[in-house]
């Protein structure tokens, strides 16, 4: 096992009714900027229910973060936030609403170019305090300190990540979560499977606990995922899958083991240039990366394989296959497909992904080997 440092400050505030707790939770003579998504909130009763928590603050509003949060939006979030005054930032929605405002706390009380902060990945100093009240299970950013800011004029994808951005606290709510569309819950899922492969399907370091905790999660999105995608979901299937997707990217899984990011890495540049939605992103590249990268990962492919579906019979090949194979199949039967072309997505995509990688000269993975070579070939095979 790796030597690490854990230390996580957010608190977690679970269940039925617990958006009321906002009034609690946030010191009265705050000035609050609350930030939005699209307008998901107006339709489930969540923006009632925190403008009736915090009817005794004093607040602001911000609409209109898109999913993939974009630079040129939240920066008009800056202005407002700074011309406010505000001294604290709560984020209502999805993953894109919550790192949209984690860009806008560090953006604020900085005096340069605010992009400067992703690109020339300058230390934050200084945040303004913030918290969540999260829609979408999926992306963990309720817990962890990343965010991932695109933006449009250039078509980046780039990650902004501060230990001074982990919310003060997060409330989670399953009961928000019954008017997402199925097509978000599947990508939601395969978001939160992803980030536990991301920490785990890389080589043995004898981590039994760690390992054991992450094939826990891989198997309750398996045993969740055909109730959350049911017509009429139950509220303990939704707050299973909840707390699932919180607890795949809040640094527990990460103590001391190597991760990977690879598939991530690769995934926000398909996004970047062809706005595909991230989960469905990761559903397309996560199969064909492990079959390109299967020796380096041939021990945990085969862990996982015998853990998490059983499989244990045939050569070694044959094992690695079928476990590929089921994984993707898993993908599929969400309802999400798991090929570029499928997309509408071509050839030319690649040659652009590849060109930046080969520019910033960047190589990822756990033993960084994902080369721009290998990239291109994990997406010739995704086609
Ligand atoms: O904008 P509104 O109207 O609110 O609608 C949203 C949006 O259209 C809708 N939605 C959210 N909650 C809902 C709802 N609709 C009905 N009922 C609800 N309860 O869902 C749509 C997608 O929302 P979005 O926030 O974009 O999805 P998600 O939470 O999957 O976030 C994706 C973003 O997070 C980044 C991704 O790259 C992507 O930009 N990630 C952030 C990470 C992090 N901070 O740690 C890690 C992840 O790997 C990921 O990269
Ligand atoms: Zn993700």
């Amino acid at each position: 096992m790796y030597n690490f440092k854990f230390q996580n400050p957010t608190k977690i505030i679970f269940g039925k009714g617990m958006i009321a707790e906002l009034a609690k939770e946030i010191p009265q003579g705050k000035r609050i900027l609350i930030t939005f998504g699209g307008g998901s909130v107006r339709n489930n009763g969540v923006y009632d229910q925190v403008k009736q928590a915090l009817a005794n603050h004093h607040t602001e509003e911000f609409w209109g973060i898109e999913p993939n949060p974009k630079y040129e939006t939240l920066m008009q979030a800056v202005v407002l936030g700074r011309q406010k005054n505000i001294d604290f930032i709560l984020a209502v929605g999805g993953g894109s609403v919550v790192d949209g405002s984690k860009f806008i706390a560090a953006a604020i009380p900085y005096e340069g170019e605010p992009w400067d902060l992703i690109s020339k990945r300058i230390r934050v100093q200084t945040t303004v305090p913030l918290a969540t009240v999260i829609t979408l299970p999926a992306t963990g950013s309720e817990m962890n300190c990343g965010a991932v800011i695109s933006r449009k004029s250039t078509m980046e994808k780039l990650v902004l990540s501060t230990p001074l951005n982990y919310p003060k606290f997060s409330i989670l709510d399953p009961e928000v979560t019954f008017s997402l569309p199925k097509g978000q819950i599947a990508a939601g899922l395969i978001d939160t499977f992803i980030h536990t492969m991301e920490q785990y399907l890389t080589f043995p370091v004898d981590a039994k606990l760690m390992d054991r905790w992450a094939e826990g999660i891989l198997q309750t999105v398996i045993e969740t995922a055909p109730r959350a995608m049911d017509i009429r979901p139950d509220y303990d299937t939704m707050a299973n899958y909840m707390l699932t997707a919180t607890m795949a990217l809040n640094d527990f899984i990460a103590m001391g083991v190597p991760q990977d990011w690879a598939t991530h890495m690769i995934g926000h540049e398909i996004t970047a240039f062809a706005e595909i939605t991230h989960g469905y992103t990761l559903a397309i590249v996560f199969p064909q990366l492990l079959r390109v990268m299967k020796d380096e990962k041939r021990d945990k492919i085969l862990q996982y394989g015998a853990r998490v579906w059983g499989i244990t019979v045939g050569s070694v090949d044959e094992r690695i296959e079928a476990t590929i194979e089921r994984t993707e199949g898993f993908f599929r039967s969400l309802g999400v497909k798991t090929k570029l072309s499928e997309y509408g997505v071509g050839e030319e995509i690649i040659s652009k992904i590849v060109a930046r990688f080969e520019m910033r000269g960047t190589v990822l993975g756990e033993n960084k080997t994902v080369t721009p070579e290998k990239v291109e070939k994990i997406l010739r095979m995704a086609l």
